[in-house]
């Protein structure tokens, strides 16, 4: 087989599952008076969001209509996350509330698959502490959901299917896209870069990216079809095509996709800093349509902390990157994400986090408290430092951030930004959101929604931005 190929899944596993959507529709009209409701509900990454999307999709090939409301539904899915606890912990109280309206409703089927679902250990609790639920499947066998579908609904069969493996690459699985002018569009999965916090490798299998010509054509689709945003996806989208290896890389993917013709905007995450190049912040400057934005996670601002995590770069590497990405890029706005607490951090390392933080000037910045993942390496370690100790970093450094948000912030009042307006917000504004990823509100009429407009910013308030449609 050629490398390229590797990740494929074979051509008959394609068609076996063809012949289970056709088998469950017939089956559907013997079973169900009127097409019969679907509940998808999804925890976690746009990964996961992504993937939902293919649930979605292929729910609706069956014959399912997509509800949101768990209450009468017929089929319930739930696709989690393993991240942190906190997220697992929603999970399970969210599943145990299913118990009385799976009372109410016998017929009432119930299926959990994502990332928590790859895990053995949680497979087992599920087994034994709730044994309601019809059927657990892991991230690797996603596109056999037309086979569970029809093993649960034809034989009342219940089961778990969570292959161990490296994961696949499907291509050609119908998909239900949630919004019809945004969309994600997947160019990798997995990850290969074994940070000793994250649980991420263990659940989503080796890295993998798609190949170029497919993610180009859906791009171009999506473009025809009229799509406004495109957001490419990956664990690192900075090592996109090394593996299998297409002599292909990131910055050229985006040129390609830059050079489809149409009126639309890319964005991408997550970047990795051990692989974002300076050719990679050249490219972004080169392409128009590249939204001026780098989600750029650093996780620590200490270095002994850093080669804990096993990142594969120091803060002068990362600080020194985006000093260039700044200045190579106008108008950037830059994001992370950092983690509080991770075992053995001492508060003379968190200070050097909060150093970073004050001279980063990002615009937005995701904390979390660290999180001990079963089966990682930080879980091993000695963590002496108590939660509430953990706790008070964590808010301490939130109020450095606000600060630093603020001044971000204010520095947009006056300037004109040409934003994709997407919703209403719970005041009657509408909301966008800059190309630098800040949340934008002002006055117009929904009809604006899926469209472009220039919006002059007017007021800044610490996270978001006030403003009017330019000219009127
Ligand atoms: N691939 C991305 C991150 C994916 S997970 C990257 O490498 O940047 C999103 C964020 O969750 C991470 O950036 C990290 O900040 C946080 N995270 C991951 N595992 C965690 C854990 N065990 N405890 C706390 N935060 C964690
Ligand atoms: Fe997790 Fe690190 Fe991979 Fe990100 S790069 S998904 S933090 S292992
Ligand atoms: Fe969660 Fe899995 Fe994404 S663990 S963050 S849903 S890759």
């Amino acid at each position: 087989m050629k490398d390229e190929n590797r990740f494929l899944i074979p051509q008959e596993e394609t068609v076996k599952q063809k012949e289970y959507i056709e088998k469950v529709s017939l089956l559907i009209e013997t079973v169900f008076p009127a097409s019969p409701k679907a509940f998808v509900h999804t925890y976690g990454c746009q990964g996961n969001v992504a993937d939902s999307e293919k649930i979605k999709g292929m729910l609706v090939e069956m014959g399912y209509v997509l509800v949101d409301e768990v209450e009468n539904s017929d089929l319930v899915i739930y696709n989690t996350c393993a991240i942190r606890e906190h997220a697992e912990d929603r999970v399970f109280g969210n599943v145990g509330a299913l118990k009385n309206i799976k009372a109410r409703n016998r017929q009432m089927k119930i299926m959990l698959c994502g990332c928590m679902m790859q895990q053995k250990h949680i497979a087992e609790k599920i087994r034994k502490s709730y044994p309601f639920v019809d059927v657990v499947f892991g991230t690797h066998v996603l596109h056999r959901l037309p086979e569970f579908v029809y093993r649960s609904l034809a034989n009342g069969e219940k089961f778990c299917e969570i292959p161990d493996g490296d994961g696949v690459i499907v291509e050609n699985v119908p998909l239900h896209r949630d919004s019809d002018f945004k969309a994600w569009l997947p160019i990798m999965y997995g990850c290969n870069n074994f940070c000793s916090y994250c649980v991420v490798p263990y659940v989503r299998g080796r890295e993998r990216s798609r190949a170029p010509a497919d993610v180009i054509d859906e791009a171009k689709r999506l473009v025809k079809a009229g799509y406004k945003e495109i957001t490419l996806l990956g664990q690192n989208v900075n090592s996109y095509g090394k593996n299998p290896d297409y002599g292909y890389d990131f910055a050229r993917l985006l040129r390609e996709i830059n050079d489809i013709e149409g009126d639309f905007i890319i964005r991408f995450m997550t970047s990795h800093p051990k692989d974002c190049t300076r050719e990679l912040l050249d490219t972004i400057a080169g392409c128009n349509k590249v939204a001026r934005h780098l989600h750029l996670p650093f996780q620590s601002g200490s270095n002994r902390v850093l080669k804990a995590m096993n990142r594969g770069y120091t803060v002068e590497q990362y600080t020194e990157l985006i000093d260039y990405a700044y200045k190579a890029i106008p108008d950037l706005s830059i994001t992370a994400d950092v983690i509080v607490g991770f075992p053995g951090e001492t508060y003379e390392d968190f200070c050097e986090t909060v150093n970073l933080v004050k001279k980063a000037k990002f615009t937005s910045m995701f904390t979390f408290i660290f999180s001990a993942r079963e089966g990682t390496k930080a879980a091993q370690m000695d963590d002496p430092v108590s939660e509430e100790e953990k706790s008070r970093w964590f808010r301490e450094l939130l109020s450095v951030q606000e600060s630093v948000a603020a001044e971000r912030t204010a520095e947009s009042v006056g300037k004109t930004y040409r934003v994709l307006c997407e919703s209403v917000s719970k005041t009657g504004l509408i909301q966008g959101r800059t190309g630098g990823n800040v949340i934008i509100e002002f006055p117009a009429p929904e009809s604006v929604i899926g469209n472009f407009k220039n919006v002059t910013v007017t007021e800044s308030l610490t996270w978001i931005l006030r403003g009017r449609l330019l000219n009127e």
